[in-house]
């Protein structure tokens, strides 16, 4: 054995931005990859947790509402511990890491303890707050600067409340609005108008995204009514009634509406994020695909092969590919439909779409094309569904008996058998057949 010391891994800090996992980074992702050790926030979404790959160590760090408390450590010390060891550690965290996110004692701590970094900016939750709420932090002859405060500790953390009552730009407060109440007080005082309007945000650009509109003199009787306990920030200044002209993301069909898309066809899913859906596609779910011996023995006596669709193109390469044969030695005439051309043609096969007469046909239900999933529910951070997109009856019962519907779960899908199944099993059923005129619509319930 060595009795040289591991060398130490290193520690990434990335902002996820406010909660729609739309939001997150090219960088971030691609991070999730890279890093064995995964640390994240409680603030972290379930939706940008899914897109995590599957086989990672998840570790939650943190914890709610510690912002400005005293914390006995600079870095967290399963983070330290991990990168320690030697791993590539994602410390992830919500919004940006540089606003108020301790910045500054977590990089000491790691440069303390000899370990390298590399910081990766998020959306900060007050940018997320205001572009989908519908009102711009700074606007033309209303507000030409924006301060961002920690409304933590009541009143005392902001450094010039003179300066903040007297001016007429836009004032955000983190972790302020619980004390709403004295905030509110404090700038009254300092020369801010009582009907100053205030936007309070709560779980901004979620699928619990709400707002509650009021203004300095009223915002500390109604907050009580609005906390719902999710993360909220307060936006003081006129720029917040421009929401009344600008809002663009309630007006859509399907704002507020999550959806797990187990789907091969990403054709469906972006109308849905248009309709303002926000789509959770799991990255940990992987397919694997072969043709029973007896439906091979089957096959090989035929002359002519109809795929019918993507899975069962897959299942046929997948047999292939396990069998050791070459597709321009094996004795058929091949013809598929839909996604099964094009599965094909991915790898160089370029078929007819017309079946020949008297052609064995394939589809994914056909006895014998096994669909084998390779997928770690305890692993992953998705909750029970309300909503999933789904194309076939082996996901569905795939999905149902690792517990990943809830009960009254509506299930969509462009697929009949898939719907039929749903509706006999007490799921409620939404076609996706004309999925644009679907997610314009906001979908309609066929069961
Ligand atoms: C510790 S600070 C972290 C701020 C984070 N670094 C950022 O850039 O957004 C936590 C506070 O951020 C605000 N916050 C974070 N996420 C939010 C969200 N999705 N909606 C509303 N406020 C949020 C709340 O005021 C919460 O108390």
């Amino acid at each position: 054995m060595s009795d040289q010391a591991m060398a130490p891994g290193r520690v990434f800090l990335v902002g996820a931005g406010p909660g729609d996992p739309g939001l997150l980074t090219q960088r971030a992702l691609e991070l999730m990859h890279h890093c064995d050790v995964i640390c994240y926030d409680l603030l972290v979404s379930d939706a940008i947790l899914a897109q995590i790959p599957q086989g990672k160590t998840l570790i939650p760090v943190g914890y709610r509402g510690y912002c400005g408390t005293s914390i006995e450590y600079g870095m967290h010390p399963d983070v330290v511990a991990q990168a320690l060891a030697g791993h590539e550690v994602l410390r992830l965290k919500a919004g940006d890491p540089f606003i108020f996110g301790r910045g500054t004692e977590e990089c000491l701590c790691l440069q303390y303890h000899g370990i390298d970094y590399q910081v990766i900016p998020g959306i900060s939750a007050s940018l997320g707050a205001a572009a989908y709420t519908g009102f711009p932090l700074t606007s033309n002859g209303m507000a030409s600067d924006v301060t961002f405060a920690s409304g933590h500790k009541a009143s005392t953390t902001i450094s010039n409340w003179a300066a903040l009552g007297q001016g007429s730009g836009t004032l955000v407060l983190y972790m302020g609005a619980k004390k709403i109440a004295l905030h509110a007080q404090e700038l009254i005082s300092q020369g801010k108008p009582a009907d100053t309007p205030l936007a309070v945000i709560a779980a901004a650009t979620s699928t619990r995204h709400r707002v509650m509109h009021s203004t300095l003199a009223k915002a500390g009787q109604e907050i009580a009514e609005f906390d719902n306990g999710d993360p909220m920030l307060v936006v003081i200044g006129d720029v917040v009634t421009l929401a009344d002209k600008l809002d663009w993301r309630s007006k859509l069909p399907l704002s507020g509406v999550q959806i797990l898309a187990c789907t091969e066809h990403r054709q469906l899913i972006e109308p849905l994020k248009l309709a303002g859906a926000i789509v959770i596609e799991p990255v940990t779910r992987h397919v694997t695909l072969d043709i029973e011996d007896g439906l091979w023995q089957q096959l090989m006596s035929q002359f002519a092969l109809h795929l019918m669709d993507r899975t069962s193109a897959e299942a046929l390469l997948a047999a292939c590919r396990h069998r050791r044969l070459d597709l321009r030695d094996l004795p058929w005439a091949l013809t598929a439909e839909g996604d099964g051309v094009t599965l094909l043609a991915e790898q160089g096969v370029f078929v007819e779409s017309a079946a020949q007469e008297g052609a064995m046909v394939i589809q994914q239900h056909t006895k014998g094309v096994a669909i084998n999933y390779d997928y770690d529910p305890v692993n992953s951070a998705i909750k029970p569904a309300s909503r999933v997109l789904v194309d076939d009856c082996h996901s569905l019962i795939f999905l149902i008996s690792n517990q990943l519907l809830a009960t009254k779960a509506v299930v969509m899908s462009q697929c009949t058998e898939v719907l039929e199944l749903a509706q006999e099993l007490g799921f409620v059923a939404e076609s996706m057949a004309n999925h644009d005129e679907c997610a314009e619509k906001g979908l309609q319930s066929v069961a």
